[in-house]
């Protein structure tokens, strides 16, 4: 049976996501975006991509939910990205003002689909699908931690001029400047990072981990990184749609789980055909546990905005 995945905003990321999909034939893929010509435009070049790379999967584009109908996962990357100077809170209520209908229309169209949520401010932006599509916690879930590893691990791999391959590292935590990189759990081909490097190289590297969507904001000036966020919401995408049950740091719904409750928070997940299948709740130090709190505590703060009265 062919699997079918809307992607929501036909911009940067979007549009790379598309491009990523029909690559690897994970499934037929529909474009939505509100500017009219933009999906359907980038839908047709990339069906006409298909010959010359070898996949036979559909891509089109529509600036309405009717296409989208019974899709398996839906991408949201609709809305403002940030620019220089903007942290991506500043973008929360003009991106909730978009992600609330496109989250309300993709479940109704979709009402088995997995969620995949990247707009930012991420974690909020999750919490807002999750209320708005009445889905349950497991089909609801942001992409931001495997970028954010992404980077910490290619920053690494240069620093000691290795394989990006032989490192794994986790961050975990809202997707801001709290995030919270685990050094304790970081290795490369199993030695610890701390037998590599001194801790001034390695705080060094948390720190441009840390700020590392602003780096890209700062050299790009109109825009924020696609490569990178769309490679890590297809890793997603592929892991739920082969239900590949594949352990990664994603944004999931928080119900008691490292103390925190009611709040979408990045944390390692199973993630497989039901969605987020599992949160793995590791023992974290009590520093670990404190950074990872205050990261959640300013995602609360978000949500409390968007649940004043006149959100
Ligand atoms: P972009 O500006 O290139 O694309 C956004 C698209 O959304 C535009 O084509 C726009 O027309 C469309 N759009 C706006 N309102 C819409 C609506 N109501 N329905 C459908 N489409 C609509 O921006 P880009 O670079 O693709 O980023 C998209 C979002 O993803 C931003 O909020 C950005 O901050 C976020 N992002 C999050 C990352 C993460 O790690 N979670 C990483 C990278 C980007
Ligand atoms: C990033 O980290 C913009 O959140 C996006 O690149």
């Amino acid at each position: 049976m062919r699997r079918k995945v809307t992607v929501i905003g036909a911009g940067n990321v979007g549009a790379n996501c598309a491009l990523r999909i029909a690559d690897r034939e994970l499934a037929d893929v529909v474009l939505v975006d509100i500017v009219e010509g933009v999906p359907q435009g980038k839908g047709l070049d990339l069906l006409q991509s298909g010959p010359v790379q070898g996949y036979d999967v559909l891509v089109t584009g529509a600036n309405n939910y009717e296409p989208t109908a019974n899709s398996d996962v839906v991408v949201i990357t609709a809305g403002f990205p940030r620019k220089p100077g903007m942290s991506r809170d500043d973008l929360l209520m003009a991106n909730y003002n978009i992600v609330k209908p496109a989250s309300e229309q993709a479940a109704r169209y979709s009402p088995d689909a997995i969620l995949i949520v990247v707009s930012n401010p991420l974690d909020a932006m999750c919490w807002t699908a999750f209320k708005v599509s009445g889905f349950g916690k497991s089909r609801v879930v942001g992409m931001a931690g495997i970028l954010d590893t992404a980077r910490f691990r290619t920053f690494i791999a240069r620093e000691l001029e290795v394989s990006v391959e032989n490192i794994t590292a986790m961050v975990l935590g809202g997707h801001g400047d709290t995030m919270v990189p685990l050094v304790r759990l970081t290795n490369v081909s199993g030695i610890p990072l701390t037998e590599l490097l001194d801790s001034a190289t390695i705080a060094r590297l948390v720190e441009r981990t840390r700020n590392g969507g602003a780096e890209i904001v700062k050299l790009l000036k109109t825009g924020s990184a696609y490569y990178a966020p769309s490679a890590a919401a297809v890793e997603m995408v592929e892991s739920i749609l082969k239900d590949k049950k594949k352990v990664l740091p994603c944004s999931a719904y928080l119900d008691g789980e490292y103390g925190v409750h009611g709040v979408f928070v990045g944390v390692p997940v199973k993630l497989g055909a039901g969605g987020v299948e599992k949160i793995y709740e590791i023992g974290l130090t009590p520093e670990e546990q404190a950074q990872f709190g205050k990261s959640a505590a300013s995602v609360q703060e978000l949500i409390d905005v968007l649940n004043r009265p006149a959100a």
